[in-house]
């Protein structure tokens, strides 16, 4: 068994801070001292009551959740949000737009087709979503609700750098793979949701935000597990939650804190990914797979000049300590996954490996 941790570079379930990991591990046989373990309490016990207070508050601080959105803690993945979100804010046959910028956005405007008129604005599909429309290159329906986009798209490596043009629609957003990474203006969106497994915690949490006007639409006769109203009267405990999950989240979210807030992750997030890209941006070995402008701090994806070097490149990474580079299965290639809690010690590894690696190669 490997006594020291490896560099991590997976896509989520992704790197914890180790210390988060240690506090996690201690709440496991006694939380807060009540002498019963965090995955052997009461979700409706006073001590789990207070976790989830605490977490809420601080998703609201590192995030600057306006005092009238609402925070949940929900399961079923992002995936599951692609469908609710259009269930909750669509009636049937009414029109929704989304800008289809990778795999993510087209599972999300599938959802949202089983519910209303959802239309794909923009699609990157025919350049391998290299690319991200900017706010002149689509124009929202007169008669759309809202505007859907995903923020990251994990599996791509782009990202964008600015909140979309909702053109005075209500806008969603799909923020899983870099929430709490990079800046976010939630009071510029009336709902956003994000899987926990990349920078807030374990997979099996989905953390959802609404704005008043969201929370307000679901319509009457929708299932109860299926209806923000639901969870949100009940504070995100009408059934049994991950509770181990919202835990992790708001020791990670007070890691955070202690780090310099969403300001201080920006900040290294931004150092971790201009030394990656400016080593793809020294030699034509590499092959950067998105767009300049359109490039992800949190997925950094990028070819090789063939397979077989990208198969050996693999190989040695893994030997080199390295795990978690191998590109989605859909892609192929190589792609560096930043997220918060990788240290910049692992991308100055990965960098000197792969100057090494060419020249051995090259
Ligand atoms: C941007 C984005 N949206 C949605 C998902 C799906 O999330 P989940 O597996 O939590 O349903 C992912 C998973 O990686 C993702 O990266």
């Amino acid at each position: 068994m490997p006594t020291e941790r490896i560099h991590n570079f997976n896509a989520g379930p992704a790197v914890l801070p180790l210390s988060v990991v240690h506090e996690v591990a201690a709440a496991l046989p006694n939380l807060h001292n009540t002498g019963i373990g965090l995955l052997e309490c009461s979700h409706r016990s006073k001590v789990f009551q207070e976790v989830v207070d605490n977490a809420v508050a601080r998703v609201r601080r590192v995030l600057s959740v306006p005092e009238d959105y609402t925070i949940l803690f929900l399961q079923g993945g992002a995936s599951l949000q692609f469908y609710m979100t259009a269930l909750n804010l669509l009636r049937p046959g009414e029109a929704a737009d989304y800008l289809v910028t990778g795999t993510w956005a087209q599972k999300a405007i599938k959802e949202a087709k089983r519910i209303g008129d959802a239309k794909a604005l923009w699609d990157g599909a025919a350049n391998q979503f290299r690319d991200l429309p900017g706010d002149g290159d689509y124009k929202v329906r007169d008669e759309a609700v809202y505007l859907h986009y995903t923020s990251n798209n994990t599996i791509y490596g782009t990202e964008y750098h600015r909140t979309p043009d909702a053109q005075g629609h209500h806008l969603i957003a799909d923020l899983s793979s870099d929430i709490a990474g990079v800046p976010v203006n939630i009071a510029a969106h009336d709902l956003v949701y994000a899987g926990a497994q990349k920078n807030l915690g374990p997979s099996g949490l989905t953390l959802v935000i609404l704005s008043p006007w969201a929370l307000a639409r679901t319509a009457p006769g929708t299932p109860a597990m299926l209806d923000y109203q639901v969870h949100a009267k009940d504070g995100s405990l009408y059934n049994t939650p991950n509770a181990f999950g919202i835990y992790v989240l708001e020791r990670m979210l007070n890691f955070m804190e202690q780090n310099g807030g969403l300001q201080g992750a920006i900040d290294r997030n931004r150092a971790k990914s201009e030394l990656l890209y400016s080593e793809l941006d020294r030699s034509g070995f590499w092959r950067p797979h998105a767009v300049r402008e359109a490039r992800s701090w949190m997925n950094v994806t990028w070819r090789l000049p063939t397979p077989e070097l990208e198969e050996s490149f693999l190989k040695a990474a893994k030997a080199a300590g390295m795990e978690g580079l191998k590109g989605h299965r859909s892609v192929g290639g190589i792609r560096a996954s930043l997220y918060n809690a990788l240290e910049l010690s692992s991308v100055q590894a990965l960098v000197a490996f792969m100057q090494d690696f060419e020249k051995r190669s090259g």
